[in-house]
């Protein structure tokens, strides 16, 4: 009966292209309980990032893969994951209860930061994981109208500590659900900064694998206080595929690296026009800006996604895309966003500051 050893399956699996948008198994860790008698050998492969929409598929495939790499004629494969805390910048040490905080930036206005943060967070807990969404644009808060939570206000059990808000499975806070929309926010560094760090800190945030931290455009004090003081695993610089946007993302991108903030990588939003009518595809901006972004600065293009009406149409109507058309191909295009983002962290050092990590075994 021919044998099936770690390293064999090691080799078997990083050899192959995974044929799941974004699945990067080389820093999978495989376990192997090797058949005895007529049972089949038990392979477990697990991954840092979720996996639990294509677990089955993934675990079917792999066995396909092992069996044919070893001649075994059948192994049983079961994938698992399991999200840890990865290092964050300078002297800080993880947020209790949120293993990582994801910031999503880019220099520039409107190119889609909210859209594609809120977005990504779905995509993630459809994956299977925990994730929060903290709205620190103080001036301009999205996250309430884009979740559907206009007009609720979190509570405090304790008169010290928020209670998040949750919408689709995702656990929310934002300075919009403190501030009602008609006020017009004119506060200065210090208090944006008080407010920013009160949102992050004295939010109970429950056993996030994930937190998706939407900031306003521009490199000012929010931008500023996050860096000096809240745990950041990494950053996605958000860009629009011409030359003007792409000098703001640029601007954005560096910030992040002087302070030795992990760039995780590029998305280019609004990349080509569909013409709702016709299908016709049309590169309103420009091509390549995303890649160019990416190759001048030796970070991966996370992916790319289209200017559609129905992004729009959705997000800004409290049900975004991934939640209200799950399936399509704009989702799946989230999907595989969220996931090359989690591979991204999932490859970044460890923090070894002690978080305990969650399991899970699907
Ligand atoms: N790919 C897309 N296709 C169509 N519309 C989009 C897309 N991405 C974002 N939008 C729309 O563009 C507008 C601006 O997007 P969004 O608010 O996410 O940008 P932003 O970068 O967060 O802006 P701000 O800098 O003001 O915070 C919104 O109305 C949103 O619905
Ligand atoms: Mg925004």
């Amino acid at each position: 009966m021919p044998e099936v050893t770690v390293t064999c399956v090691e080799t078997a699996i990083r050899a192959e292209t995974v044929p799941f948008a974004g699945v990067d198994l080389r820093s999978a860790k495989v376990a192997v309980e090797p058949a005895a008698g007529s049972e089949k050998a038990r392979v477990t492969i697990t991954v840092g990032f979720p996996v639990a929409d294509i677990a089955t598929q993934l675990a079917d495939f792999l066995s396909g893969v092992i069996c044919s790499a070893t001649g075994a004629t059948a192994v049983n494969v079961e994938v698992a994951w399991q999200v840890r805390a990865h290092a964050v910048q300078g002297t800080l040490v993880p947020l209790p209860g949120v293993r990582n905080i994801i910031a999503i930036a880019s220099g520039k206005g409107g190119v889609g930061k909210s859209t594609t943060a809120v977005n990504l967070a779905l995509a993630l807990t459809r994956q299977g994981a925990q994730v929060g969404v903290l709205d620190a644009d103080i001036y301009g808060p999205s996250q309430p109208k884009m979740l559907g939570l206009d007009g609720q206000q979190p509570v405090s059990k304790d008169g010290k500590t928020f209670e998040p808000l949750e919408a689709h499975g995702v656990q929310v806070n934002s300075v919009g659900f403190l501030v009602d929309d008609q006020t017009p926010v004119i506060w200065r560094g210090p208090m944006v900064t008080q407010a920013l760090n009160q949102l992050a800190f004295t939010t109970n945030w429950h056993d996030l694998d994930y937190l998706i931290v939407d900031l306003p455009p521009g490199t000012g004090d929010t931008q500023l206080t996050l860096t000096q003081s809240v745990p950041l695993t990494g950053a996605v610089i958000i860009t629009t595929p011409q030359d003007i946007a792409l000098l703001d993302a640029r601007r954005g991108l560096k910030m992040f690296e002087k302070v030795n903030v992990r760039v995780l990588g590029v998305v280019e939003n609004m990349s080509v026009h569909i013409c709702t009518a016709c299908g016709h595809e049309e590169a309103l901006f420009g091509t390549g800006g995303g890649q160019r972004l990416s190759d001048e600065n030796g970070v991966p293009l996370l992916g790319q996604l289209p200017l559609d009406a129905r992004i729009q149409h959705e997000t800004d109507s409290g049900v975004p895309t991934v939640v209200s058309d799950p399936d399509g191909s704009l989702a799946a295009k989230y999907l595989a966003i969220a996931r090359a983002t989690a591979v991204q962290i999932a490859e970044a050092p460890r923090d070894h500051k002690g978080v305990f990590p969650k399991i899970v075994v699907e």
